[in-house]
């Protein structure tokens, strides 16, 4: 008998046997789901196979990028994560599911990431591929690299407000938070970017208005109510109620940035500076109907909320893998020294290639994003990895399994070793195409290139400067991005002798 023949059976029978039988209709339910499932044999965790709570607990526990790759060297490919859910481990598999035109649209686990309103999402929860093309190109002008070159003066001020914060723990020898801090340099590079001026993260070291533990909180509700994502409008009127009166999550990073934009509005001061609000503005003025004022300020929150986290877990990916192998750190100090004297223009630093390549392989072996980037499968299925997946399954890639994969990247993938960027221009090609920390097809970041530039230039300021003295590894926490702390004395450079050792 067919699936859809048992069900209808069953709903011919009378409520009350019904209602007494419903305990036990459910596993029979899910368990004949799973049997007549043409992917059966595609192996995974045994409970994953009939429920989404397999999923839901190994995302609670707050390490699935690790769980990710182990399941891969254990069950190879392609791996079930969620009843109709495959994790993916293959590069020719990325250019389908990713590949511009191939009409694989986001997994509505992204649902839970934006407005309970499908039609007011933004840019990164948007489900709908025509919608979010207009949108991505309303924002196109105001994120290309002649707009970010024109802003790139905005984050000297940071650089040098972190080098004095960075003076004065080397100074008082207290230990301190170094993901932390690089957080709060994030974070106020973004302030400055996007509504011209600094949040006063650098200034305190504070969480200003609360803003960094609301977007710990939407990113814990995204990452799990994306699990159930049905239970989204009622969870998301739960979490503003918990919030007692104040606004929770993305609501209170909305409401953090309509204030930052209704102080720079009613200022009434000309700033002249070329930040993203006065682009978004301008286009606004230009065309009220097209870059409506939904767009502002969609615009300016997911630059917040988007763009420092992301950053700031890259920085400390460079700092932690650079002190933790000195032959690099080294390396990367006879590049700099006595070719940089104070701020680095993003273009110059294009011209030091071990720190791109350094700044690239901290991406690659510690992505911010720790959990498969899901997008369902087209009409009329597709051929993934040698199995033939079915439309409406869900299938994603971890940018953790893709960059762990040897044939992307080489047989020391789990290592970090920048030079594998230096080898030969086919190579880092090759390994730029299966470069996933920023994602792939027209979902990518559209952030990627402000990052790079920030990264670029407090790197140089960072390395010249200081050494640091880590109390031991980092910890990490896995709830989308993969956040990590640790605790260090910084300590102003030592002089170095010509061989490169450390002295004093
Ligand atoms: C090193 C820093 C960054 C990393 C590693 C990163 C990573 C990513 C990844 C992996 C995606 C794709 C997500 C998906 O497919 O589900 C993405 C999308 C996005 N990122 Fe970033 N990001 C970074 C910085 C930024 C910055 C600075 C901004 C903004 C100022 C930003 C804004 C966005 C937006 C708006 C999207 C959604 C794009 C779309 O769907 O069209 N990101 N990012």
């Amino acid at each position: 008998m067919a699936l859809e023949d048992l069900l209808r059976y069953l709903l011919a029978l009378p409520r009350g046997p019904l209602l007494l039988l419903l305990p036990l209709l459910i596993p029979i339910y899910k368990l004949i789901r799973a049997l007549a499932d043409p992917l059966r044999t595609v192996p995974g965790p045994t409970v994953a196979r009939f429920t989404r709570l397999w999923k839901l607990r190994a995302f609670y526990r707050g390490d699935f990028e690790k769980t990710n790759i182990a399941l891969h060297r254990k069950y190879g490919k392609i791996v079930r994560i969620a009843p109709g859910e495959y994790s993916i481990d293959d590069p020719s598999a990325a250019k389908v599911i990713y590949g511009h035109g191939n009409n694989f649209v986001k997994a509505p686990w992204y649902y839970a990431w934006g407005s309970v309103d499908p039609h007011a999402a933004d840019l990164f929860s948007d489900l709908d591929p025509a919608r979010h093309a207009i949108q991505r190109r309303k924002y196109a002008s105001a994120f290309s690299m002649t707009a970010l070159l024109q802003m790139e003066q905005y984050v000297d001020g940071c650089t040098e407000l972190l080098r004095r914060r960075f003076s004065e723990f080397a100074a008082s020898g207290e230990r301190v938070d170094v993901a932390h801090w690089l957080q709060c340099y994030a974070f106020d590079v973004v302030g400055e970017l996007t509504v011209g001026k600094r949040f006063g993260f650098l200034d305190s070291g504070e969480d200003i208005s609360g803003i960094i533990e609301a977007i710990n909180s939407y990113l814990r509700y995204g990452a799990h109510v994306g699990i159930y994502r049905r239970l989204h409008p009622l969870l998301s009127r739960v979490n503003q109620f918990l919030a007692k009166g104040k606004e929770g999550g993305f609501a209170f990073i909305a409401v953090f940035t309509q204030r930052q934009i209704d102080e720079r509005l009613y200022s009434g001061k000309e700033t002249g500076r070329q930040d993203f609000l006065t682009r978004f503005l301008g286009l606004q003025a230009q065309d009220p109907e097209k870059f409506t004022w939904a767009d502002v300020m969609a615009g300016c929150t997911t630059n917040i909320g988007a763009g420092s986290d992301t950053t700031s877990i890259s920085l400390s990916s460079v700092v932690y893998n650079l002190w933790r192998h000195p032959e690099c750190l080294k390396k990367l100090r006879e590049e700099l020294d006595g070719k940089v004297d104070g701020p680095v223009s993003f273009r110059d630093a294009q011209e030091f290639p071990y720190l791109q390549a350094v700044l690239k392989e901290a991406l690659r072996v510690h992505p911010a994003t720790g959990l498969p980037l899901v997008r369902v499968v087209p009409r009329g299925g597709a051929m993934l990895a040698g199995r033939f997946f079915k439309e409406g399954t869900v299938v994603g890639i971890n940018s953790w399994v893709a960059h762990n994969n040897k044939v992307s990247f080489g047989a020391d993938a789990d290592g970090f070793r920048p030079e594998r960027w230096l080898e030969s221009k086919e190579k880092s090609m090759f390994m730029d195409r299966n470069f996933f920390a920023f994602g792939m097809g027209s979902r990518t970041c559209i952030g990627k290139h402000i990052s790079l530039m920030e990264m670029s230039k407090v790197m140089p300021m960072i390395v010249q400067n200081f050494d640091f003295e880590f109390e031991g590894p980092w910890t990490t926490k896995n709830h989308w991005f993969v956040a990590q702390k640790f605790r260090c004395r910084v300590l102003l450079r030592r002089a170095q002798d010509p061989s490169g050792t450390l002295l004093g």
